[in-house]
This record gives structure tokens, sequence and C-alpha cells, in this order.
């Protein structure tokens, strides 16, 4: 499974990539918006803290300048994934991008048959978002876990990339459910780290200790 952080502030990355457990970045035009950065500035110096790809998406409405946005940020680092929003335009620029060789998703996914639509393109990956399907009345992950259970028994080589996900409660039940890859914030990768009942006894253990100091001096 792939984790991926879901930001563009340079230094949550950095605090986040010293877990150990980020393989790559993703970020949208809110995210980059928010940041104060320029797009490119913003992939470049990511690309200089992540290891793994940085996933960039395009704007605007035609398919034309989807690609030409996506041929473009091959241009700024080793390793970018471009996000095609899942429209038709956007599947029409995933079609040409295929042919083309340039790696890309699709990205607001709402649908198994959306999602099917971006597997057929070859697409890298495809980006349901769980938090604004549950917004939308619909389950957010009940339609993952079918969009998972579609590409694992249609043997799709596309990853799932599980993304607008705002608790530990929805991240478990994806882990659970074998969920490809999956996007998150910086607060929920923090609230990954340790537990009450961890702090608690590490506390103990402390106290237990006193002031013996460190086990390595003699
Ligand atoms: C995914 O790549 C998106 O950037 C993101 O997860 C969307 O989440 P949001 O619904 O919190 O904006």
């Amino acid at each position: 499974m792939k984790l991926y952080l879901d930001t563009a502030d340079i230094d949550q990355i950095r605090s986040a990539v010293a877990l150990g457990v980020v393989d790559g970045v993703t970020t949208n035009p809110s995210i980059i918006a928010a940041s104060g950065l320029g797009y490119r500035e913003a992939v470049t110096g990511i690309d200089d803290v992540v290891d793994g790809p940085i996933f960039a998406q395009v704007v605007g409405e035609s398919a034309d300048e989807m690609v030409e946005q996506a041929h473009r940020y091959q241009d700024w680092a080793d390793d970018v994934v471009a996000k095609i929003p899942a429209s038709r335009a956007g599947f029409e620029a995933l079609a040409r991008l295929r042919d083309d060789g340039v790696p890309a998703g699709s990205t607001v996914v709402f649908s198994v048959e959306q999602a099917v639509l971006a597997a057929k393109n070859d697409a890298d990956f495809v980006a349901p978002y769980v938090g604004r399907l549950d917004d939308a009345g619909a389950d957010g992950l009940e339609t993952v876990r079918r969009m998972q259970r579609t590409f694992d028994r249609q043997e799709f080589d596309t990853d799932v990339l599980a993304a607008s996900v705002r608790n530990t409660t929805q991240a478990t039940a994806l882990y659970e459910a074998g969920i490809d890859a999956i996007t998150m914030g910086p607060d929920l990768l923090d609230a990954h780290v340790g537990h009450p009942k961890t702090d608690e006894g590490i506390a103990g253990f402390d106290e237990a200790w006193g002031d013996r100091g460190s086990p390595i001096e003699e």
C-alpha cells in the first residue's frame, strides 16, 4: 500500500517524511493556492524533500490545455504524475497522455463507472473522494470498497488512491479493505501517531526509571 501526504507545506512534508512512511505527495490547485507558492515552485520544492511521486493537477477545461500542462510538469521534477479531473475533456486528455507515455490518473472521482473509464485508459491511479462522497449523501467508504473490489477482480493495474479521507476511522477501514493507496493531510497522519494509553505507558516507565540516567551509561 502506498501512503501519500496531501499538502504543499514543505515543513510539514519534511516532518512527515522523517516518520519513514511517506511514499510521495499529492497536491491540487486548492492546496497549492493555500501554500502561497506558484505551481512550479511547489513541485520543485516538494521534490527537494521527498523521494517518490509528486501528483500535480491540471487546471482548465479543454483536453488540449490539460495535455499541455501535464507534459510541462514532466520538466519540473523526475517523478511527476498528472492529476486529470474525471470530466469528458479529462478522459480525452487521459487517453492522449497514455499514448504519449506521460504518467497520469483520474481525480475528483465519485463513481465506480468513472473509475472504470480511467482504468480502461491505463491510468496510473484513480482518486475517489471519500469525505466528499459522504457530504453528497453517498457512502464514501462503501463506494471505494466497491471500486477496489472491481479493480482487483478485473485485474486492472490502476491504483485506487483514496482521497478526501478525514479521520482514522475511515483510514483504518480503507487499510482493512486492502486499498492500493491513500492520501491524507498532515493532521490525519499525526493522528496515526501515538495513543493516550501509549503516552500513559511511557510516562509510567519514565517514572519507574526515575533519575537513573541513560541505559547505556555505565
Ligand atoms: C486528493 O488528492 C485531494 O487533493 C484531496 O484529498 C481532496 O480532499 P478534500 O475533500 O479534503 O479537499
